[in-house]
């Protein structure tokens, strides 16, 4: 059973699906604590409501990056987990943070990635006229949003939808996409190499649409 750390901002409902996924015994992982840097966020009452220590840490109290994300280590690494999954965690990290974990951080964005990186992605999708939009899996590396590709899910995009319904339609697919992506790191299948990622040994393509 891997350790698992999940770290959020928000609503928690990709926390939601990884906390069905351990309890139905189908991710090989325990998640171990729910870090929000938020007050009051529904992350933190669903981790509360599995029994899963729910903790806060306000980067309101911190007078640097690099002040609130050595903090975040110590409280991290003392729960000593093999995977840290970002889920929702809206904060930009420092390289040193990210190099920390680096091979066992995830994030999930909601974009085709490379395509839409940072905020907004919905609304930017609308705007370009895609035909297509989504999701993506990845592996944290100190690029913002630019870490090696694991898995990606898409929809297409319906004339005069919105962006809030977008979204409804995209989180869907990251409730799919992320269980699956730590269900493999969690069984020892997902690993990251110095040329990209592999599932069971086998390289993954290098990159989403180009
Ligand atoms: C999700 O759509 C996730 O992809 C996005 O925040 C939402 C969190 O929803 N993450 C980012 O934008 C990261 N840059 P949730 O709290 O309901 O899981």
């Amino acid at each position: 059973q891997k350790r698992i750390v999940v770290l959020l901002s928000g609503s928690g409902s990709n926390l939601q699906a990884l906390i069905d996924a351990t309890q139905s015994g189908r991710i090989q992982g325990r998640i171990v604590a729910v870090i929000s840097n938020k007050p009051d966020v529904k992350g933190l009452e669903r981790a509360q409501d599995a029994g899963i220590a729910a903790l806060l840490l306000d980067h309101k109290g911190f007078d640097s990056r690099e002040a609130f994300d050595d903090a975040l280590q110590q409280l991290i690494d003392r729960q000593a987990p093999d995977l840290i999954i970002l889920a929702g965690f809206m904060r930009i990290l420092t390289a040193g943070f990210v190099r920390h974990y680096l091979g066992r951080m995830l994030n999930i964005h909601p974009s085709l990635l490379p395509k839409y990186k940072g905020l907004h992605t919905h609304q930017r999708a609308i705007d370009a006229g895609d035909s297509e939009h989504g999701c993506t899996v990845h592996f944290v590396t100190p690029e913002l949003d630019g870490g090696p590709l694991i898995l990606q899910a898409s929809v297409p995009v319906e004339a005069g939808t919105s962006a809030d319904q977008l979204q409804q339609q995209v989180l869907k697919c990251e409730h799919h996409i992320y269980p699956l992506a730590v269900e493999w790191f969690c069984a020892g299948r997902l690993s990251l190499t110095t040329t990209g990622v592999t599932l069971d040994g086998i390289q993954l393509p290098a990159s989403g649409q180009r």
